[in-house]
C-alpha cells in the first residue's frame, strides 16, 4: 500500500501519479487534501508518514511546490526516511543506499513526465543492504538523541 498526500499545490501531480499506480497495479490510499482550498503541508505530509511509520503503507509519496516542506515535515516522524528529488539517479540510489521510504516531489520543479519516471524508479528500486544498513542504523540513533560515534 502506497500513502500518498499533498498539498493545494501538488494536489494535480498526485492524481497523475494515482494513474501510474493504476498502471502498476498497486493500491494506494489517499491521504489528502482533495481540493484546491489552500492547506497547510505539514498537515498531510505527516499524516501519509505515519501512515508508513506505523506499517499501515509500505511506502509514501508526497508532493508540495518544491517537495521541501512536506518533506520537512515527513522526516519529523520517527523512522521515515524520505528524499525529496528530482532527477531518477537521486531517486534510485536513495532507496539502494538510504532506504527511502518516502518520495517527496515539487509539483513546480518537476513536468508531470518526470515526475512520473523518478516514482516508477523509486517504487522499483530495492534496499541493497550491506555496509548501508549500518549508516541507516546510525542515522536512527541520531533520531533517539543518542551518540554514534
Ligand atoms: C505553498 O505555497 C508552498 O510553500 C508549498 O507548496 C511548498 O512548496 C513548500 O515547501
Amino acid at each position: 500500500m502506497i500513502a500518498l498526500a499533498s498539498d493545494h499545490i501538488g494536489l494535480p501531480l498526485k492524481e497523475e501519479l494515482k494513474k501510474l499506480l493504476d498502471e502498476m497495479q498497486l493500491d494506494y490510499h489517499d491521504y489528502g487534501t482533495c481540493t484546491t482550498e489552500r492547506i497547510d503541508y505539514p498537515i498531510y505530509g505527516a499524516r501519509a508518514a505515519r501512515a508508513v511509520a506505523d506499517g499501515v503503507c509500505d511506502r509514501g509519496i508526497i508532493i508540495c511546490g518544491t517537495g521541501v516542506g512536506i518533506s520537512l515535515a515527513a522526516n519529523k516522524i520517527h523512522g521515515i526516511r524520505c528524499v525529496v528529488c528530482s532527477d531518477c539517479y537521486s531517486a534510485v540510489l536513495s532507496r539502494q543506499h538510504n532506504n527511502t521510504n518516502m518520495l517527496a516531489l515539487g509539483a513546480r520543479v518537476v513536468g508531470v513526465d518526470l515526475a512520473k519516471m523518478i516514482a516508477k524508479m523509486w517504487l522499483a528500486a530495492e534496499f541493497e543492504g550491506g555496509r548501508h544498513q549500518r549508516r541507516i542504523d546510525q542515522i536512527a540513533a541520531l533520531e533517539q538523541g543518542m551518540g554514534i560515534e
